[in-house]
């Protein structure tokens, strides 16, 4: 990957005035943006909005989840065929959040990874332990267990295009959820430096690109950003105010 790759985790945030004035913001300050590979991860209704408003820029579009089922009685939920009909590049899978409030399971990520291979979109696989398990230093063996789970067994051992973001749970919205304000740097670099080694070992697919993600900031962006093997970032909550969220990518300083 060139460039470091930047996606944009709106999640459950945003109007069409909201967007009309982020995307001009954006649009305006295009020339960092060509030091980036941006994407942006909208609520799945706003896709075919932004994507028209977009189209003459180097900008893709991620969408935040999709149903394990491809189509039948599954109200409320959105199917991969459907996916297809826009210009969509990457799928983020088992974010903590969808584990968290929607029951979701290593099984349900499992089968999801294997619809995205078929009908050919990017996963950006989200892996991480929770703060009892950090606290407990159990994180290597949870990683371990759900690269395991997900990785084995799945027939993606050629294919380039799989992105794995570490996203340990304690660190996402780490502002709000009050288990810690400060992120532990010394810890993801190791985690990050395991799951690569790991990866690596048991040969499941050296070609794996990293990503980190969670409470990702203007104080730590450019230690996070530069981490060995770190190819890009997974920015939710600093992504949402567009002033803010220009202003942290041009305090980016690329080792
Ligand atoms: P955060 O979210 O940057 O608000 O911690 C990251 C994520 O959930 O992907």
């Amino acid at each position: 990957m060139k460039h470091k790759l930047i996606i944009c985790n709106w999640k459950l945030n945003g109007n069409k005035n909201f967007i009309k004035k982020y995307i001009k913001y954006l649009i305006k300050n295009y020339f960092i943006l060509n030091l980036f590979k941006l994407s942006i991860a909208p609520p799945i209704i706003y896709i075919d909005y932004i994507s028209k408003l977009i189209k003459n820029y180097n900008i893709t579009l991620t969408v935040q989840n999709i149903d394990k089922h491809i189509q039948g009685a599954y109200t409320g939920e959105i199917s991969i065929k459907m996916i297809k009909d826009f210009n969509i590049k990457y799928i983020i899978l088992g974010h903590s959040e969808q584990i968290k409030y929607h029951n979701e399971t290593l099984k349900d990520i499992f089968k999801k990874i294997i619809l995205l291979q078929k009908y050919n979109f990017v996963p950006i696989i989200c892996i991480g332990e929770n703060y009892n398990e950090y606290k407990n230093k159990l994180s290597i063996k949870t990683c371990k267990k759900q690269i395991n789970y997900l990785f084995k067994n799945n027939n993606i051992i050629n294919n380039k295009n799989i992105i794995l973001a570490y996203e340990p749970i304690w660190a996402i919205n780490s502002k709000n959820n009050n288990k810690s304000n400060l992120l532990n740097i010394k810890h993801i670099t190791k985690i990050i430096k395991f799951i690569k080694n790991y990866l690596n070992k048991i040969n499941y697919n050296k070609n794996i690109k990293i990503i980190y993600g969670g409470s990702v900031n203007t104080d730590n962006i450019n230690i996070l950003i530069n981490i060995k093997n770190i190819s890009g970032l997974l920015i939710g909550t600093a992504s949402w105010n567009i002033k803010n969220f220009i202003f942290l990518l041009k305090s980016i300083k690329l080792k």
